[in-house]
Protein backbone atom coordinates (compact mmCIF):
# COMPACT_ATOMS: atom_id res chain seq x y z
CA UNK A 1 0.00 0.00 0.00
CA UNK A 2 1.67 3.19 -1.03
CA UNK A 3 0.92 5.78 1.48
CA UNK A 4 -0.55 8.75 0.54
CA UNK A 5 -0.36 12.54 1.65
CA UNK A 6 -3.04 14.73 0.65
CA UNK A 7 -3.29 18.79 1.73
CA UNK A 8 -6.69 20.27 2.49
CA UNK A 9 -5.99 23.96 1.74
CA UNK A 10 -9.74 24.82 3.07
CA UNK A 11 -10.63 28.56 2.20
CA UNK A 12 -7.42 29.34 1.70
CA UNK A 13 -5.11 30.52 -1.45
CA UNK A 14 -5.65 33.13 -4.32
CA UNK A 15 -3.99 33.31 -7.33
CA UNK A 16 -0.61 34.38 -6.05
CA UNK A 17 -0.10 31.31 -3.81
CA UNK A 18 -0.24 28.74 -6.59
CA UNK A 19 3.48 29.82 -6.17
CA UNK A 20 3.46 27.47 -3.00
CA UNK A 21 2.59 24.86 -5.35
CA UNK A 22 5.29 25.82 -7.64
CA UNK A 23 7.80 25.39 -5.24
CA UNK A 24 6.50 21.95 -4.00
CA UNK A 25 6.64 20.54 -7.51
CA UNK A 26 10.52 21.32 -8.09
CA UNK A 27 11.08 20.18 -4.37
CA UNK A 28 9.64 16.69 -5.82
CA UNK A 29 11.15 16.54 -8.67
CA UNK A 30 14.52 16.88 -7.19
CA UNK A 31 13.66 13.90 -4.98
CA UNK A 32 10.90 12.04 -5.70
CA UNK A 33 8.40 11.63 -2.78
CA UNK A 34 7.33 7.83 -1.24
CA UNK A 35 3.91 8.30 -1.28
CA UNK A 36 1.13 9.40 -3.36
CA UNK A 37 0.75 13.47 -2.74
CA UNK A 38 -2.41 15.45 -3.03
CA UNK A 39 -3.04 18.59 -3.16
CA UNK A 40 -6.71 20.27 -2.44
CA UNK A 41 -7.01 23.79 -3.33
CA UNK A 42 -9.97 25.56 -3.08
CA UNK A 43 -12.19 24.72 -6.27
CA UNK A 44 -11.42 28.36 -7.37
CA UNK A 45 -7.61 27.44 -8.07
CA UNK A 46 -8.21 23.54 -9.18
CA UNK A 47 -7.69 24.18 -13.20
CA UNK A 48 -5.22 26.27 -12.26
CA UNK A 49 -3.36 23.68 -9.86
CA UNK A 50 -3.64 20.86 -12.23
CA UNK A 51 -2.23 22.61 -14.57
CA UNK A 52 1.20 23.65 -12.14
CA UNK A 53 0.92 20.40 -10.93
CA UNK A 54 1.81 19.09 -14.16
CA UNK A 55 1.46 15.03 -12.87
CA UNK A 56 4.07 15.85 -10.32
CA UNK A 57 1.18 15.56 -7.94
CA UNK A 58 -2.44 15.10 -7.68
CA UNK A 59 -5.04 17.65 -7.22
CA UNK A 60 -8.22 17.11 -5.58
CA UNK A 61 -11.29 18.89 -4.19
CA UNK A 62 -12.72 19.70 -0.38
CA UNK A 63 -16.61 18.80 -1.54
CA UNK A 64 -18.88 17.66 -4.44
CA UNK A 65 -22.65 17.95 -4.62
CA UNK A 66 -24.23 14.48 -5.10
CA UNK A 67 -25.72 15.08 -8.57
CA UNK A 68 -24.08 15.63 -11.95
CA UNK A 69 -25.70 18.30 -12.96
CA UNK A 70 -29.04 20.90 -12.37
CA UNK A 71 -30.65 23.22 -10.47
CA UNK A 72 -28.44 23.48 -7.50
CA UNK A 73 -26.84 27.04 -7.53
CA UNK A 74 -23.88 27.68 -6.19
CA UNK A 75 -22.67 23.72 -5.92
CA UNK A 76 -20.18 22.00 -8.14
CA UNK A 77 -20.36 18.71 -9.28
CA UNK A 78 -17.93 15.53 -9.09
CA UNK A 79 -17.97 15.37 -12.84
CA UNK A 80 -17.46 19.38 -13.15
CA UNK A 81 -14.47 18.81 -10.22
CA UNK A 82 -12.77 15.85 -12.35
CA UNK A 83 -13.04 18.16 -15.65
CA UNK A 84 -11.58 20.88 -14.31
CA UNK A 85 -8.57 18.48 -13.47
CA UNK A 86 -8.85 16.76 -10.15
CA UNK A 87 -8.75 12.89 -9.43
CA UNK A 88 -9.89 12.50 -5.91
CA UNK A 89 -12.25 14.95 -3.43
CA UNK A 90 -12.52 15.38 0.35
CA UNK A 91 -16.59 14.41 1.57
CA UNK A 92 -17.68 14.88 4.73
CA UNK A 93 -15.27 17.00 6.52
CA UNK A 94 -16.01 17.95 9.82
CA UNK A 95 -16.37 21.35 9.00
CA UNK A 96 -18.97 20.43 6.30
CA UNK A 97 -20.56 18.55 8.98
CA UNK A 98 -20.79 20.94 11.44
CA UNK A 99 -21.35 24.44 9.05
CA UNK A 100 -23.17 22.67 6.57
CA UNK A 101 -25.00 20.44 8.60
CA UNK A 102 -23.86 17.21 6.36
CA UNK A 103 -24.94 14.25 7.93
CA UNK A 104 -24.06 10.49 6.95
CA UNK A 105 -26.00 10.23 3.84
CA UNK A 106 -24.99 12.74 2.07
CA UNK A 107 -21.63 12.13 2.69
CA UNK A 108 -22.25 8.81 1.03
CA UNK A 109 -24.13 10.37 -1.41
CA UNK A 110 -20.96 12.30 -2.10
CA UNK A 111 -18.99 9.49 -2.49
CA UNK A 112 -21.08 7.44 -4.60
CA UNK A 113 -20.84 10.55 -6.79
CA UNK A 114 -17.14 10.54 -6.47
CA UNK A 115 -17.01 6.91 -7.71
CA UNK A 116 -19.53 7.74 -10.69
CA UNK A 117 -17.02 10.50 -11.86
CA UNK A 118 -13.92 8.60 -11.57
CA UNK A 119 -12.76 10.46 -8.60
CA UNK A 120 -11.05 8.77 -5.30
CA UNK A 121 -13.38 9.49 -2.21
CA UNK A 122 -11.71 10.29 0.87
CA UNK A 123 -13.85 10.29 3.75
CA UNK A 124 -14.05 11.99 6.65
CA UNK A 125 -14.90 10.74 10.06
CA UNK A 126 -13.84 11.45 13.84
CA UNK A 127 -15.21 11.95 17.34
CA UNK A 128 -15.18 15.34 19.25
CA UNK A 129 -13.70 15.86 21.93
CA UNK A 130 -17.08 15.17 24.71
CA UNK A 131 -17.31 11.55 22.49
CA UNK A 132 -13.98 10.87 23.28
CA UNK A 133 -14.12 11.88 27.15
CA UNK A 134 -17.42 9.74 27.15
CA UNK A 135 -15.44 6.55 26.22
CA UNK A 136 -18.03 6.70 22.39
CA UNK A 137 -15.47 7.60 20.04
CA UNK A 138 -14.58 4.09 18.36
CA UNK A 139 -18.99 3.35 18.72
CA UNK A 140 -19.57 7.05 16.94
CA UNK A 141 -16.07 6.76 14.31
CA UNK A 142 -17.49 2.91 13.42
CA UNK A 143 -20.99 4.20 13.00
CA UNK A 144 -19.83 6.93 11.32
CA UNK A 145 -17.57 5.10 8.94
CA UNK A 146 -20.58 2.70 8.21
CA UNK A 147 -23.22 4.77 7.20
CA UNK A 148 -20.81 7.75 5.15
CA UNK A 149 -19.72 4.47 2.87
CA UNK A 150 -22.03 2.70 0.69
CA UNK A 151 -21.40 -0.22 -0.54
CA UNK A 152 -18.53 -1.02 -2.77
CA UNK A 153 -15.67 0.89 -1.49
CA UNK A 154 -12.67 -0.35 -1.98
CA UNK A 155 -8.74 0.52 -2.17
CA UNK A 156 -8.85 2.10 -5.33
CA UNK A 157 -12.04 4.34 -5.01
CA UNK A 158 -11.78 5.68 -1.68
CA UNK A 159 -9.60 6.56 1.01
CA UNK A 160 -10.79 7.28 4.81
CA UNK A 161 -9.68 9.96 6.95
CA UNK A 162 -9.58 9.34 10.43
CA UNK A 163 -9.77 13.04 12.26
CA UNK A 164 -10.12 13.56 15.35
CA UNK A 165 -12.64 16.85 15.98
CA UNK A 166 -10.65 17.98 18.80
CA UNK A 167 -7.36 17.88 16.74
CA UNK A 168 -8.27 19.90 13.59
CA UNK A 169 -6.72 22.99 13.66
CA UNK A 170 -5.54 22.89 17.67
CA UNK A 171 -2.40 21.96 17.63
CA UNK A 172 -3.33 19.05 20.39
CA UNK A 173 -3.34 15.50 18.64
CA UNK A 174 -3.98 11.87 20.66
CA UNK A 175 -1.28 9.95 21.60
CA UNK A 176 0.44 6.89 19.21
CA UNK A 177 -1.80 4.41 21.17
CA UNK A 178 -4.84 6.42 20.24
CA UNK A 179 -4.33 6.49 17.14
CA UNK A 180 -3.18 3.61 16.14
CA UNK A 181 -6.06 1.81 18.75
CA UNK A 182 -8.68 3.58 16.28
CA UNK A 183 -6.74 2.98 13.16
CA UNK A 184 -7.08 -0.76 14.03
CA UNK A 185 -10.80 -0.46 14.99
CA UNK A 186 -11.17 1.25 11.74
CA UNK A 187 -9.81 -1.40 9.63
CA UNK A 188 -11.39 -3.93 11.43
CA UNK A 189 -14.36 -2.42 10.46
CA UNK A 190 -13.92 -2.11 7.27
CA UNK A 191 -12.79 -5.69 6.97
CA UNK A 192 -16.00 -7.00 8.17
CA UNK A 193 -18.37 -5.28 5.71
CA UNK A 194 -16.02 -5.39 2.94
CA UNK A 195 -13.70 -8.07 3.00
CA UNK A 196 -9.98 -9.12 2.90
CA UNK A 197 -10.01 -6.54 -0.15
CA UNK A 198 -10.81 -3.80 2.27
CA UNK A 199 -7.22 -4.29 4.35
CA UNK A 200 -6.12 -1.86 0.95
CA UNK A 201 -8.29 0.51 1.76
CA UNK A 202 -5.81 3.54 3.08
CA UNK A 203 -6.61 5.19 6.53
CA UNK A 204 -5.40 8.73 6.82
CA UNK A 205 -4.71 10.71 9.89
CA UNK A 206 -5.66 14.01 10.11
CA UNK A 207 -5.78 16.69 13.07
CA UNK A 208 -2.65 18.91 13.70
CA UNK A 209 -0.48 16.83 11.98
CA UNK A 210 2.97 19.11 11.05
CA UNK A 211 6.54 18.41 10.19
CA UNK A 212 7.77 17.82 13.84
CA UNK A 213 4.98 15.11 14.39
CA UNK A 214 4.34 13.68 10.97
CA UNK A 215 7.67 10.88 11.02
CA UNK A 216 5.92 9.78 13.63
CA UNK A 217 2.46 8.95 13.20
CA UNK A 218 3.11 8.55 9.40
CA UNK A 219 5.05 5.31 10.33
CA UNK A 220 2.44 4.20 13.18
CA UNK A 221 0.42 0.50 12.19
CA UNK A 222 -2.42 0.92 9.86
CA UNK A 223 -1.25 4.34 9.21
CA UNK A 224 -2.00 4.81 5.22
CA UNK A 225 -0.92 8.97 4.88
CA UNK A 226 -1.93 12.25 6.63
CA UNK A 227 -4.60 14.69 5.52
CA UNK A 228 -3.21 17.97 6.32
CA UNK A 229 -4.60 21.11 7.08
CA UNK A 230 -2.50 24.34 8.29
CA UNK A 231 0.71 22.59 7.44
CA UNK A 232 0.07 22.01 3.64
CA UNK A 233 -0.52 25.95 2.99
CA UNK A 234 3.82 26.19 2.63
CA UNK A 235 5.40 24.31 0.30
CA UNK A 236 8.19 23.91 3.01
CA UNK A 237 6.18 22.61 5.69
CA UNK A 238 4.25 20.32 3.51
CA UNK A 239 7.58 18.59 1.55
CA UNK A 240 8.79 18.21 5.72
CA UNK A 241 5.54 15.75 6.58
CA UNK A 242 5.80 14.14 2.95
CA UNK A 243 9.30 13.37 3.68
CA UNK A 244 7.95 11.71 6.79
CA UNK A 245 6.86 8.33 5.06
CA UNK A 246 9.72 6.21 4.91
CA UNK A 247 10.76 5.29 1.92
CA UNK A 248 9.31 1.02 1.21
CA UNK A 249 11.18 -1.39 -0.60
P1 LIG B 1 -5.21 20.77 10.51
O1 LIG B 1 -6.53 20.34 9.69
O2 LIG B 1 -4.06 19.96 9.94
O3 LIG B 1 -5.07 22.22 10.29
O4 LIG B 1 -5.47 20.39 11.94
C1 LIG B 1 -6.72 19.04 9.23
C2 LIG B 1 -8.02 18.94 8.48
O5 LIG B 1 -9.01 19.57 8.87
O6 LIG B 1 -8.10 18.22 7.46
Amino acid sequence: MRPLVAGNWKMNGLGADLAELAALKAALSGRPAGCDVLVCPPATLIAKAAGQAGGAFAIGAQDCHPRASGAFTGDISAEMLKDAGASAVIVGHSERRQFHGETDSDVAAKAAAAWRAGLLAIVCIGETSAQRDAGTANHICGSQLDASLPDDAMAGNTAIAYEPVWAIGTGRTPSDGDIAAMHAHIRACLVRRFGEEARGIRILYGGSVKPSNAAQILNLPEVGGALVGGASLKAADFEAIIRGVKVQD
